[in-house]
């Protein structure tokens, strides 16, 4: 297992000439680590629209607004993405054109790569894969009027509920995985074919160590299905870098949320094994010893069964940020 200090640098290829990865606007796809709430969004799961309003007009992106409060995001309060662009941080809502580094935020909470491989978690979710055919249906043409392509980075952090859900299929777990991420790069492999020449992928997080994995010998998923997720990740990556025009950078989420969970202190962090049982109480904040907890939300490794705080979320985009400019 990997240290903090493990070499986890992992950039394929940089473009010359390109506007500063850390300065670019992003747009981002994914899951519930990922999602924000939009208020043209559906509630507790998008940005915008869901699989039933699937289509919106050149009005509707540009109107709409990052929501931030306790139920906005999955860890009750700013997540990585927005912490990382400092783009509708801040309580209340937030027009993305008003940020310095605007974020355009696609992400689906619930969302796995695609129905060829697992189910949805609901029948109006957007897969990953769909996320991205929506994008270039109907959010690009808008999109390239306020951003150009090429000075934008394309944000993805995707495959936890895939896992999750996959866990126990009689497969063989290496191959299932590389098939999973070679749909997802041909998936984004569609940006390219519009311009995108940037792109930064998170890995999986050690999935093995939630609380309810932790209570258990036999945890779903476990440590080497994981690393063999992450194993499919990386190679897809370097095979999309060789064969187009494109810098792929992929962090290593799974290193750095280890060394957090191995060196709590160090973040100020109690508790990497449970969750607070009143996380979505709307006096979570200063009654948590009401709940039976110890301590605050800020001071837990984990939100709930399956999502970090938002706490987590901060060191986890400083982290990148700083790698993202070294
Ligand atoms: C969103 O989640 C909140 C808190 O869990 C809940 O009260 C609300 O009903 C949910 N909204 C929808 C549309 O599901
Ligand atoms: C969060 O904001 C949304 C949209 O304004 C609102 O519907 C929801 O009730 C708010 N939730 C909380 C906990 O304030
Ligand atoms: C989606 O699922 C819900 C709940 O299971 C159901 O009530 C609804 O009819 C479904 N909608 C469509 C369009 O299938
Ligand atoms: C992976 O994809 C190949 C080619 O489509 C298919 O033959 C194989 O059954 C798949 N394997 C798994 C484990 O999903
Ligand atoms: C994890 O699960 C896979 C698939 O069932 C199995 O092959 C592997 O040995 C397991 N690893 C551990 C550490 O239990
Ligand atoms: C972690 O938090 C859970 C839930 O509040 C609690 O049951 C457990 O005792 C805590 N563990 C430690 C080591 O503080």
């Amino acid at each position: 297992m990997c240290s903090l200090l493990c070499p986890d640098l992992f950039l394929l290829k940089t473009l010359a000439g390109s506007q500063k990865v850390e300065t670019k606007p992003r747009i981002a796809f994914g899951d519930s680590y990922t999602y924000v709430q939009g208020t043209h969004g559906h509630q507790n799961y998008s940005f915008i629209g869901d699989q039933f309003n699937y289509a919106y007009d050149a009005q509707t992106l540009p109107s709409d607004m990052i929501v931030q409060n306790q139920t906005a995001t999955a860890e009750g309060g700013p997540n990585w993405i927005e912490y990382l662009t400092n783009c509708g941080v801040q309580p209340g809502i937030t027009s993305p054109l008003s940020c310095k580094k605007q974020l355009w935020d696609f992400a689906f909470a619930g969302a796995d790569i695609s129905t060829e491989y697992t189910p949805l978690h609901h029948n109006f979710t957007v897969s990953l894969v769909n996320q991205i055919t929506q994008f270039k249906e109907y959010g690009h043409a808008t999109i390239s009027h306020i951003l150009p392509a090429t000075d934008t980075l394309i944000a993805t952090w995707i495959g936890i509920n895939d896992v999750g859900d996959s866990s126990k299929y009689p497969v063989h777990f290496p191959t299932f995985y590389k098939n999973l991420t070679s749909t997802l790069f041909t998936s984004i492999d569609g940006l390219y074919t519009l311009g995108y020449r940037s792109y930064l992928l998170l890995d999986l997080p050690p999935l093995d160590r939630t609380p309810g994995n932790r209570a258990t010998s036999t945890p779903h998923p476990n440590a080497t299905q994981v690393d063999w997720y992450n194993d499919a990740l990386r190679s897809g990556a370097e095979l999309f870098a060789k064969r187009r025009d494109v810098e792929v950078r992929v962090f290593d989420a799974h290193a750095r949320l280890n060394g957090i969970m191995d060196h709590p202190g160090q973040y100020g962090m109690v508790n990497m094994t449970g969750f607070c049982a009143g996380y979505d109480q709307p006096d979570i904040e200063l009654n948590y010893e009401d709940y039976g907890c110890p301590v605050p939300l800020d001071e837990y490794f984990w939100f709930n069964s399956r999502h970090l705080t938002s706490h987590v979320h901060r060191i986890l985009a400083e982290e990148l940020d700083e790698w993202l400019q070294g």
